[in-house]
């Protein structure tokens, strides 16, 4: 369509529905306070009035239309925009050479030099709040805050947390947490959407606050001397003096100020953003960019970044010697490695050694690893902490589909109409994810059906939360399947196209009646009967799920009854459909995808393939190992049967994240040799003879892979703390050592050879994911990648799926009389893991300082227990003592224990049973007895935590009720403003 504007005839593009974009776009300069491209309008400041037909309207607010002449610059116009910034003046102190957001990208700053404002009609006026500091992370002073309600509509429509709002009905509003809670004792989940998003600097992060500026670490006192003596010249200079001067300031900090863009290093979302940093200070997470997670984080991204200078970096390899660590240098350690590791393979055959990479490292480190083990030793022992998780996912689309990876990508669980949530606590384990889904739900009218042991919070937002009994969802999945196969509602056109198997797969449902499905899982008929027509009666369906799903003895049949449900409903091939097993680790997907598996080299190619061998041992120019080799589970077993001697572990807390931690210990104690890559001293380190220091991944480059298949580059943010070396590094010189040759020097010539070798990754390489460009696998040789999978065929030979029939068997370790309760694990919001990363952050363990067990109301009566009460939890494999924390998250008979701790850790009670098609443990299936001992202390959870504040729900910021405040009237002095054809 063609706009006119300012008389210069434009063609508006198709996703130019607004009329700012258009205007941004063609370099006009309307200001825009308040209006933010990923907000959306939210029509509060009304500086970009610009006049149409003679009518002032709100060009945020106002679609493009054809024909359409537009004027930014006419009288009417001109002074609707300065008197709308007048106002917002008024709440605001312009003291910017003093002030740590003057960093080139405060819009009041800009604002207020694009519109050459001089003085300030309305005299700018304090209000009556405090300051408040109470979020360890962030602050929020009301006198700078201008009212824009961008915080607002983040929190209320992207994060979805709800926490925030205005009071416009006040005489003098401000933004309120919980309606008016302190910060700290709010709702509010320190995501910092909002300090993202705020134009000025009412919100900031804290560590900013002192440090960006030059002069802005004077005692408050000081300041206020300063910001008076401005303020006191500005009758007189204009603001346009007074502006030169603080860019001039802003000018010296861009020497010192560094922005440099990474991707988180905790979740498998792969939110990237930018990190300002001044030295080794870390100022700010700046989110806008990331193709993923655009404005969004959550607490652990945004602030969750204490481990990188924490004094207990490991800065020297040790070396064990007399029972006792002692300080190494590099080539003593590694001298020492490549000397154990040759004796060991020359006494006891290269399949004595193992490898585990980490999940944590970048592909290209996943990639060498790997290598180190087959090219170097010889052996194809090397496995990584997917194991623990993600196998069975990856099983059930090789089985249904043939990729092992999310069939589409974030972008499609936001446009489906039903989003059906299996065993997985997105809202804590994969925030960002949630908050998509959770807007979608809220705004867009998706649908969302949750089963979960746990209602968390995407279960109370669900609108249907199904309670299964533990390890039970195969059978009422499967009896879905079979009620859509029977009363004609599967998508037979799609199954005659596309699927393969449907006879036989019908008949395996036959088990799977209504009334079997009820007797087993517990859930009513009727309900798994209104479940099945809402999955018939969406359009498009996406079904998440992780660990609640993988970590059983059927987690692979599980995920395998998921595809074939999506597979008999059609929904697959198209944007807003598919199966998306949730990745834990940032790069656990990419750790798998770079070969670090006993049977795959990289992209999934089997070892035992010779045509793949011939085509790695020219590369590589080695003979290889045909066999497949050990996973993590068999490698513990086989050290216990003294089969296997030696093993190389990186970046992996094995000895409390693996399941049965006892057991494992006492195979490493039977390790004769065993060296440990960590950045700290972890308990797994405990058990080595070697210690290697290497580096977070702020301290190096790389790639990493997220959930959604998608490959970003990491860039170097800051030095390796001196002593430690990033990990690719190490690992070369490992091999080097070994008498390889490898001249890698930056992992970008490792991505090179990866896609040389590896038909998935053809064409990776550093240009195409150059700043915050991205691709998602599989990457023909062009570059063409694919953020929906299947769109033109399924990845098997006749381009046809399969339907995979699958049976129930049932949960190992059952409860019984002794071990009488059900206990559940999993992930806190604040916390990643273990916590080994997190916990080194001081608000995250102000906020969340200590491991518990969520006990049910009615079971807490039963016992007698209270929130801090100590008990004692017993299983058939160990004990951990910890307090409890009454909560009716939890039903009956079942606990629920997160697993950040390494003192009291859930796997020293979790068992050795596994999955028999990945060996992933069965660490959901565990069955305690609970001991309750005298001691009762505090509440475990704070009452800083989030879970107790009271959220505020509303449709954003909800400028409506503003506009009917008496004092207010547009700009432009009742010359008529138009609402023309919003959107929102
Ligand atoms: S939850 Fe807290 S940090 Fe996140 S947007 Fe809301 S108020 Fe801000
Ligand atoms: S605190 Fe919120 S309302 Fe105030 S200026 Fe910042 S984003 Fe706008
Ligand atoms: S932990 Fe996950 S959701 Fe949170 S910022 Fe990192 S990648 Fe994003
Ligand atoms: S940019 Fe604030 S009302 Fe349009």
């Amino acid at each position: 369509m063609k706009v006119e504007i300012d008389g210069i005839s434009l063609e508006a593009q198709p996703d130019e529905l607004l009329l700012i974009d258009l205007i941004n776009r063609t370099g006009g300069s309307v200001p825009h306070v308040c209006y933010h491209p990923q907000l959306g309008p939210v029509q509060t400041c009304d500086t970009c009035m610009v006049e149409v037909n003679g009518h002032l309207i709100r060009a945020c607010a106002t679609a493009a239309v054809e024909g359409m002449i537009v004027s930014t610059k006419s009288t009417k116009a001109a002074a609707a925009q300065v008197e709308a910034f007048d106002r917002i003046l008024s709440n605001h102190m312009l003291y910017c050479t003093v002030c740590d957001n003057n960093n080139g990208n405060c819009t009041v700053h800009n604002t207020t030099k694009l519109l050459a404002i001089e003085h300030q009609r309305i005299p700018f006026r304090t209000k009556p709040y405090e300051v408040d500091n109470t979020n360890p992370f962030y602050r929020y002073d009301p006198d700078q805050c201008i009212l824009c309600g961008r915080c607002v509509e983040a929190c209320q429509n992207v994060e979805v947390n709800e926490t925030l709002s205005i009071n416009w009905e006040d005489p003098n509003p401000r933004v309120l947490w919980d309606g008016g809670s302190t910060i700290g004792e709010s709702s509010c989940v320190s995501c910092g959407h909002c300090v993202t998003v705020c134009p000025c600097n009412a919100l900031m992060e804290k560590t900013m606050l002192g440090h960006a500026g030059f002069l802005t670490s004077l005692k408050k006192s000081a300041l206020s001397g300063m910001i008076e003596v401005v303020k006191g010249v500005e009758p007189e200079t204009g603001y346009g003096s007074i502006l030169q001067v603080s860019e001039a300031a802003h000018a010296m900090r861009e020497h010192r100020i560094r922005r440099t863009k990474t991707v988180c290093t905790y979740c498998g979302v792969g939110c990237s953003f930018d990190v300002w940093t001044k030295d080794r200070h870390i100022l700010k997470v700046a989110p806008e960019h990331g193709p993923a997670n655009g404005i969004s984080t959550c607490v652990k991204g945004k602030f969750g970044w204490g481990h990188i200078n924490s004094e207990d970096r490991l800065t020297t390899p040790l070396i064990r010697e007399n029972g006792k660590f002692r300080q190494a240098g590099w080539d003593e350690a590694l001298g020492l490695v490549a000397r154990k590791l040759t004796d060991i393979k020359a006494k006891d055959g290269p399949d004595s050694v193992a490898f585990i990479s980490s999940s944590k490292c970048t592909n290209e480190e996943s990639y060498l690893m790997q290598k180190l083990a087959r090219a170097v030793i010889g052996t194809n022992n090397v496995d990584n902490c997917s194991r623990y998780c993600q196998s069975p996912a990856t099983v059930g689309l090789f089985r249904t589909v043939g990729y092992g990876g999310d069939s589409g990508s974030i972008s499609d669980m936001e446009k489906a109409d039903l989003v059906v949530i299996v065993g997985s606590n997105t809202a804590e384990s994969h925030p960002v994810i949630a908050t998509r889904v959770k807007s979608s739900h809220k705004l867009d009218g998706q649908k969302l059906i949750v089963s979960d042991l746990r209602e968390n919070e995407m279960a109370r937002r669900a609108d249907l939360f199904l309670h299964p009994k533990p390890g039970t969802d195969l059978v009422w999945l499967s009896a879905i399947s079979r009620y859509l196969l029977d009363s004609g509602l599967a998508h037979t056109k799609f199954l005659d196209q596309w699927v393969n198997g449907l006879e036989e797969y019908r008949k395996s449902l036959e088990p799977y009646t209504l009334e079997a499905a009820a007797r087993l899982t517990g859930l009513s008929e009727q309900t798994i009967r209104t479940v099945a027509h809402m999955i018939a009666e969406a359009k498009r369906m996406c079904i998440l799920w992780a660990m609640g799903v993988t970590q059983q003895s059927q987690g692979s049949d599980t995920s395998t009854a998921i595809s074939n449900l999506l597979l008999i409903t059609g929904n697959y091939m198209r944007p807003g459909t598919g199966a998306y097993p949730l990745r834990g680790h940032n790069n656990v997907q990419g750790a798998s995808d770079h070969g670090s598996m006993p049977n795959m080299l990289s992209g999934y190619q089997s070892v035992d393939d010779p045509e793949v061998r011939r085509r790695f041992e020219t590369g590589w120019k080695v003979k290889l190992p045909s066999s497949k080799g050990l996973d993590n589970h068999e490698m513990v077993e086989a050290i216990h049967e003294g089969k296997l001697k030696a093993m190389y572990l990186i970046g992996e807390e094995m000895s409390i994240v693996d399941s049965n931690a006892n057991y494992v210990g006492a195979a490493f104690e039977k390790l004769d040799f065993f060296v440990v890559q960590d950045i700290f001293f972890s308990n797994t380190c405990r058990y080595a003879d070697v210690v290697l220091p290497g580096a977070p991944s702020l301290e190096k480059e790389g790639t990493f892979t997220s959930t959604e298949r998608r490959i970003q580059r990491l860039y170097q943010v800051l030095e390796p703390l001196q002593g430690c070396k990033p990990d690719w590094q190490i690992i070369r010189d490992v091999a080097n050592k070994l008498g390889a040759d490898w001249n890698y020097q930056h992992p970008s010539e490792i991505m090179d050879e990866i896609a040389s070798l590896t038909p998935m990754s053809a064409g990776v390489n550093y240009d195409r994911l150059a700043g915050y460009k991205s691709l998602q696998w599989p990457v023909a040789a062009d570059g063409t990648d694919e953020p929906l999978l299947y769109t033109k065929r399924f990845a098997f030979p006749d381009g046809k799926a399969r339907l995979f029939p699958v049976s129930w068997i049932g949960p190992t370790d059952q409860p019984n009389a002794e071990f009488d309760l059900h206990l559940n694990n999993g992930r806190l919001l604040e916390h990643f893991h273990e916590g080994n990363l997190t916990y080194r952050t001081e608000g995250i363990r102000e906020k969340t300082p200590d491991v518990f067990v969520e006990v049910s109301p009615e079971l807490a009566e039963e016992r007698g227990i209270q929130s801090g009460t100590w008990v004692q939890l017993i299983s058939r494999y160990g004990k951990v003592r910890l307090r409890a924390l009454v909560t009716d998250r939890v039903q009956g008979k079942e606990l629920y224990m997160p697993m950040n701790s390494v003192e009291s850790p859930v796997n020293r009670l979790t068992s050795s049973h596994t999955d028999p098609v990945t060996n992933t443990p069965a660490y959901k299936e565990t069955s305690v007895h609970l001991n309750v001992l005298p001691e009762v202390g505090e509440s475990p959870l704070p009452r800083i935590n989030s879970r107790f504040g009271h959220p505020t729900p509303q449709n954003g910021v909800e400028v409506e009720r503003k506009w009917k405040r008496p004092d207010y009237a547009p700009p432009g002095n009742g010359n008529g403003l138009v609402q023309l054809q919003t959107k929102k």
